[in-house]
């Protein structure tokens, strides 16, 4: 949600702003705006539109300088527009800001700032920052300043006291005529990521963009500022007191943050699924003793002994990943378990205790709703682990324990490696938990183990399908609705299908369990209308079969996921995408692959920006 990329040093700051952004376009890229401080100076370029826009009009007219700061937005509070874009200025038009959250007192704050009569051109919160710090700035004189300037500086100390009087969460970059060598800093909720290069500095809003120019990290944690220059960053409590944090080494792989050759980040990600599962199992399973591993899991055996009930919660596809989820903890570990919207959860008081296992799922470890569902069951004393992508962040920090995914960043805003990789975690402790209830046998969980082993290769296979998919996308991608069906862990994956199409193709979709096709939505069928069925050998194969006549019966066109070798659908079905046969179990994560492909090319045949579809964002950290 917004993205924020800073840089101070000897170079150019515009260039590596330009290029940071972009890789931040997911976040939002709906205005983009650059500040920098030249010999003291500040300049602004800003736009509706995207990054490329801005980038156009930098060459018709550009700034210079050696510290700027830059802003890729998703609206909140006001339309995308020149002047609801950031950075955002004081009244003099000596202080900008950038910022990512949302000020949730935006409003009051305005008022009391109007009546002290400070003037405001746009309808966002962010503007209300830059004229409280204004007012929250003041150049001492003599020796009281050269304190000021030890403890920070006024800049700092305006910000800093600025924060005191807002609400809400915020990761923002200031920068300043009255103080042109440094950038400020602050975060409450939203991520901000310093790194270190030669005589340089580099502020982000996530890792990725930072992998080209440095590998030496500090995070901002929640509640404190900072102060950039070239060479250092200091770090403040909210008191204002200085903390020592030291820098950490990443790990990710610059190039695994390029596109690869791929047309789009999306494909590259949906390819790279095989090996971000190998990797994601890397080191936890031990199939000849049927034995699992998660260092940061944080939970003994008797505590996972006691747990008696499982709530899963998370927002998006994530959501989905709970939902199947919720499938194998029932199966292996028999415990009762359910799955609730994260937004939903945090404020509906949910009934759960010391025995409640709450699973959060997020890809980012952002999200804001999300977090909220963390907190809330923290408070009800249930123990929390999050299943994340990105190692350290606020979930996996705000949780009891934690199980990372190994997917690597993922760039493209529709979720597909992060999907499949937490499937996958999900499943391997839901056979943990049946091991330690004793529900589950040695010799069932080293069969359970042994299919995990051989799903890279199976999705590998299943991959192979890709030209025939793009076949079938050239057939439909006209379509303006299109219905999913599944049954058992098919049903997720249908929603899951539903959803990649909607975020990405923008045609109207919905994702329902076949048998409540009958209830409802079978009035909309009709011979323009696709009606995709996960319809996988197993115990529900005769059931969906029905279906599909159903849909047939009614003049629909039907495209199947089909177990290959299955011949007998290609009489029934319009179109037939046939996946490797797998376990039972695993199916959902084979059945999502061809479905994840579908919805690209038919995105892709649609003209559509298929890695930043219109109004979404990645990380989602409003609530
Ligand atoms: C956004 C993204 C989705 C993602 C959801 C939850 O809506 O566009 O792809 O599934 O947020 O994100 P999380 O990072 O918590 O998995």
């Amino acid at each position: 949600m917004c993205g924020i990329f800073g840089y101070i040093g000897e170079k150019e700051a515009v260039p590596f702003i330009l290029e940071g952004l972009k890789k931040l376009e997911y976040r939002g890229y709906d205005s983009a705006g650059i500040s920098t401080l030249d010999q003291g100076k500040l300049f602004l370029s800003k736009r509706a539109g995207k990054i490329a826009d801005l980038e156009k009009q930098l060459k018709k007219k550009p700034i210079g300088g050696d510290i700027g700061i830059g802003h890729t937005r998703w609206a909140t509070h006001g339309r995308p527009s020149h002047a609801n874009s950031h950075p955002h200025e004081d009244c003099q038009g000596k202080i900008v800001v950038v910022h990512n959250g949302i000020i949730e007192n935006f409003l009051e704050l305005r008022r009391e700032l109007s009546e002290k009569g400070h003037k405001f051109i746009s309808a966002t919160d962010t503007e209300v920052l830059a004229h409280l710090i204004e007012e929250n700035f003041s150049l001492p004189a003599g020796p009281l300043r050269r304190e000021a300037s030890r403890q920070g500086g006024d800049l700092h100390k305006a910000v800093t006291k600025a924060l005191k009087f807002v609400r809400g969460s915020y990761a923002l970059a200031v920068i300043s005529e009255h103080e042109p060598k440094k950038i400020i800093i602050a975060r409450n909720g939203s991520p901000l990521i310093v790194g270190f290069g030669a005589k340089e500095c580099f502020l982000s809003s996530d890792i990725p963009a930072l992998l080209k120019y440095v590998n030496m990290i500090i995070k901002l944690e929640n509640d404190e500022t900072g102060i950039i220059t070239p060479n250092k960053l200091k770090i403040f409590n909210s008191e204002g007191k200085l903390i020592k944090r030291k820098r950490e080494l990443i790990s990710w792989d610059p190039e695994s943050a390029e596109k690869d050759g791929y047309s789009h980040f999306m494909l590259k990600e949906i390819h790279e699924q095989p090996n971000a599962i190998r990797k994601s199992i890397e080191g936890r399973i031990f199939a000849e003793s049927h034995k699992i591993h998660f260092d940061e899991l944080n939970l003994s055996d008797e505590e996972m002994r006691n747990i008696n009930r499982v709530v899963f919660t998370a927002c998006g596809t994530s959501w989905h990943a709970g939902l199947v989820g919720e499938y194998w903890f029932e199966q292996f570990a028999k415990i009762p378990t359910e799955v609730e919207y994260a937004a939903e959860f945090r404020y509906r008081h949910p009934i759960i205790d010391e025995n409640t296992l709450v699973i959060a799922i997020t890809q980012s470890g952002e999200t804001a709703d999300t977090l909220g569902a963390v907190w809330e069951a923290k408070a009800q004393n249930a123990k929390v682990i999050s299943i994340c992508n990105v190692v350290g962040s606020s979930i996996a920090r705000e949780s009891h324990g934690v199980v990372y995914t190994d997917a690597g960043p993922e760039i493209g805003v529709a979720s597909t490696k992060a999907f499949t990789t937490q499937l996958v975690i999900v499943y391997l402790l839901a056979i943990l938990f049946g091991k330690r209830k004793g529900k589950i046998s040695d010799h069932d969980a080293t069969k359970l183990i042994n299919d995990l082993i051989e799903l890279p290769t199976k999705i590998e296979q299943a991959l192979y399908q890709e030209k025939a998919i793009e076949k079938v996308a050239e057939k439909f991608y006209k379509a303006t609705n299109a219905l999913y069906l599944g049954r058992g862990k098919g049903f997720p994956i249908a929603l899951e299908g539903a959803l990649k199409l909607k975020e990405v193709s923008y045609i109207h979709a919905e994702g329902y369990p076949a048998a409540e096709m009958k209830h409802g939505p079978i009035a909309l069928i009709d011979k323009n209308m696709p009606v995709v069925v996960i319809a996988l050998a197993g115990r529900r194969y005769e059931k969906i079969l029905g279906n599909i006549e159903e849909v047939k019966a009614r003049g629909g066109v039907v495209i199947c996921i089909a177990t290959e070798g299955d011949f007998s659908l290609a009489e029934s079905a319009d179109e037939v995408i046939s996946i490797p046969k797998s376990s039972e179990a695993l199916s959902p994560i084979l059945a999502v692959v061809p479905l994840q492909l579908l919805a690209y090319y038919i995105a892709l045949k649609r003209g559509c920006h298929v890695d930043q579809p219109r109004n979404l964002a990645k990380s989602v950290t409003v609530e």
